[in-house]
C-alpha cells in the first residue's frame, strides 16, 4: 500500500532524513517510534504532500507521490501533530469546512459527520464552539476531520501528546476499531507503550534514518537483549561481592550496591539468586526485573533512553 524508498531532507543547514525507507502493506498498523527529533514529523509531512523530499521515492497506493500528488492525497487521511481548527466554529462547522475541502459530497457529508461525532463520543457537544472544547475533544474532533473523505490510508503525528487519559482511551478505541475494518495506518509516538499496545509492525527512528524493524516479537530479539534482575543489598562489602562473584555463574556486574544479572530465563534464576544471596548471608532491600521492551531495545541500539 504504501513504499517509501530512500528519503532525504534538510532545512538549511539541518539534516532531517539521512534516508528513510520502509514499506507497509494494506491493512497494516505501522508505528514509527522514535525520540524527538528523530525525523517523524518530516516524514509523515512527506507522506502527505506538505512537503517535498529531496531525494527518494513514495508510492502510496499504486500512485508515485512525485507524479501523483493529487491521486495520493485522495487515500489519505492525515493527522497533523499541529491541531488545525476553527476556534470560532463549532465542531459540525469545522467537520462541514474539512469535508467540503476534501471534496465529499453534500449529499452524503452531513450524514457521515453525524456518524463521525457520534465515534468520537461528541455529538452532544457538536454545535459548541470548538473554543469550549479541551485539548483532548479537540483532538477527536481533528481526527474526525481526517476521515470524512473516508481515506484508505490514515497517518497520524503523535495523536495523544498532553491530552486526557479519557480522550486518549477513545481515540484507541477508534484506532482499533478501524485497524479492524481494514485501514492502513501509519502512526507515530515517542511513547513505546502506544507502539507495543498496537502495531502489526514497528519501525525505530533515529537521527533522520530506521535504525530497527520489525513485529514487537521480533525488534525484542535483535542484539540478543537479555531481561535482568536488579538486586540492592543493605550490606554489600567487598568480601561479601567477591564471595558472590564466586558463587554465581552467568552474565552479571556489580555497581555500588545493586548486583545486575543477565537471564535468558527470569523465572527459574530468580528463586536461584535469592537462595544464593541468602546462603551467603547478602541482605537483600529491593529487587527489580528489567524486562525487554521496546525501550531496552531502543537503549541497547543507540545508547541513549527514547524519552529525554
Ligand atoms: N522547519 C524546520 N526548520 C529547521 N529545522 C527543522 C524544521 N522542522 C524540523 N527541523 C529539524 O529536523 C529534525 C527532525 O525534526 P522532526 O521531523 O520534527 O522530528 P520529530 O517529529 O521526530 O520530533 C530535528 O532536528 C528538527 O529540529
Ligand atoms: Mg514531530
Amino acid at each position: 500500500m504504501i513504499k517509501v524508498e530512500n528519503i532525504t531532507k534538510s532545512y538549511a543547514d539541518v539534516v532531517a532524513l539521512t534516508g528513510v525507507s520502509f514499506e507497509i502493506k494494506q491493512g497494516e498498523f505501522y508505528g514509527l517510534l522514535g525520540p524527538n527529533g528523530a525525523g517523524k514529523t518530516t516524514t509523515i509531512s512527506i507522506l502527505s504532500t506538505i512537503l517535498k523530499p529531496d531525494s527518494g521515492s513514495v508510492i502510496i497506493d499504486g500512485f508515485e507521490l512525485s507524479k501523483n500528488p493529487e491521486q495520493c492525497k485522495r487515500s489519505i487521511g492525515v493527522v497533523t501533530q499541529e491541531i488545525a481548527l476553527y476556534n470560532k466554529l463549532s465542531a459540525y462547522e469545522n467537520l462541514l469546512f474539512w469535508g467540503s475541502l476534501y471534496n465529499v459530497p453534500d449529499a452524503g457529508l452531513k450524514k457521515r459527520i453525524e456518524e463521525t461525532l457520534q465515534l468520537f463520543g461528541l455529538a452532544d457537544r457538536q454545535k459548541d464552539k470548538i473554543e469550549t472544547y479541551s485539548g483532548g475533544m479537540k483532538r477527536r474532533i481533528n481526527i474526525a476531520s481526517a476521515l470524512l473523505h473516508r481515506p484508505k490510508v490514515l497517518f497520524m503525528d503523535e495523536p495523544t501528546v498532553g491530552i486526557d487519559p479519557q480522550s486518549r482511551n477513545l481515540i484507541f478505541e477508534v484506532l482499533e476499531k478501524l485497524h479492524t475494518d481494514g485501514m492502513t495506518i501509519i502512526y507515530t509516538t515517542h511513547y513505546m507503550e502506544e507502539a507495543e499496545r498496537f502495531c502489526d509492525r514497528i519501525g525505530i527512528i533515529d537521527k533522520g534514518t530506521i535504525i530497527a524493524q520489525g513485529t514487537l516479537a521480533e525488534l525484542k530479539s535483535t542484539g540478543g537483549i537479555k531481561e535482568s534482575i536488579a538486586v540492592t543489598f543493605t550490606n554489600l562489602n567487598e568480601d561479601l561481592q567477591l564471595k558472590l562473584k564466586e558463587a554465581l555463574l552467568g552474565d552479571f556486574h556489580f555497581s555500588k550496591q545493586i548486583l545486575t544479572y543477565y537471564s535468558a530465563q527470569i523465572r527459574t534464576d530468580l528463586s536461584k539468586l535469592i537462595l544464593r544471596c541468602n546462603e551467603l548471608g547478602a541482605e537483600i532491600s529491593n529487587i527489580e526485573i528489567q524486562k525487554v521492551n521496546l525501550e531496552t531495545v531502543f537503549l541497547a541500539l543507540t545508547g541513549k533512553q527514547l524519552r529525554d
